[in-house]
């Protein structure tokens, strides 16, 4: 009994060892060439979808409402600052965007961004960077042109977040795919088309290239 143990134990050791050089040398290569070739790619936006977002730049708090309908070649931010302006963002496919208040003030600037709204698949490119928690959620992350840091849950493919390059960053709140906002509620207001107020901006600010079009100007425009 005690002489067939000392016979055989040092056999199980070297099996072990063997299977393990064995396996490993066999699997790294595979599984290298397999990391690149399976890397997750975001899912494409809904062609329909609201969602609403908690802004923090710095501390400078904003919730928008997002509308993005891709059929209809149109794209929704309204932007409400903490206590204080509610702007409407609504883009268009067709290269306009009106930016405007309803309120007393009848703010209105028509802007000619150049590009239209972000396509379903704007993320396609994007680099992959692995897998971070944000907001509490196990995330997938990819960077484009050092523009945008978009993060997705690994579980449901929705977004969680997102970063643009200037710190601004977007918590999805709702993510609510179908939803469509009716037509009435994309009419800007009759003051947006009075003569004095239009068209004069053709370069938008800083503060807006961060809306939808923006990031598609950003992105190929
Ligand atoms: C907003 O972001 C700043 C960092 O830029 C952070 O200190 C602050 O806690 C955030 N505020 C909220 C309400 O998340
Ligand atoms: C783009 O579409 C919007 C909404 O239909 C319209 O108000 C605007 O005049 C159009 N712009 C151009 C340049 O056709």
């Amino acid at each position: 009994m005690a002489s067939s143990v000392s016979r055989e134990f040092p056999f199980v050791p070297f099996i072990l060892l063997l299977i393990l050089i064995i396996t490993s040398t066999a699997a790294e290569p595979r599984s290298v060439a397999a990391a690149a070739a399976e890397d997750p790619t975001p899912t494409p936006w809904p062609l329909q979808f609201h969602s609403v977002l908690f802004m923090n730049k710095s501390g400078a708090l904003q919730m928008i409402d997002l509308w993005y309908d891709w059929p209809n070649g149109r794209n929704f931010n309204i932007i409400q600052d903490q206590l204080g302006k509610l702007t409407y963002d609504a883009e268009w496919n067709n290269g306009t965007s009106f930016v405007y208040t309803l309120d007393s003030d009848r703010e209105c600037k028509t802007l000619y961004p150049g590009v239209g709204i972000l396509r379903p698949n704007w993320l396609d490119g994007a680099n992959y960077l692995g897998q971070r928690y944000i907001d509490g959620f196990l995330c997938n992350v990819w960077e484009k042109v050092d523009f945008i840091w978009y993060y997705e849950d690994v579980e449901t493919k929705r977004p969680v977040h997102w970063v643009f390059y200037t710190g601004r960053h977007a918590h999805v709140m709702t993510f609510e795919v179908g939803a469509v906002l009716e037509d009435a509620g994309w009419q800007a207001p009759a003051y947006c088309f009075d003569e004095q107020q239009r068209g004069k901006e053709r370069n938008p600010a800083a503060g807006r290239i961060e809306s939808v079009v923006g990031v598609r100007r950003s992105l190929f425009g």
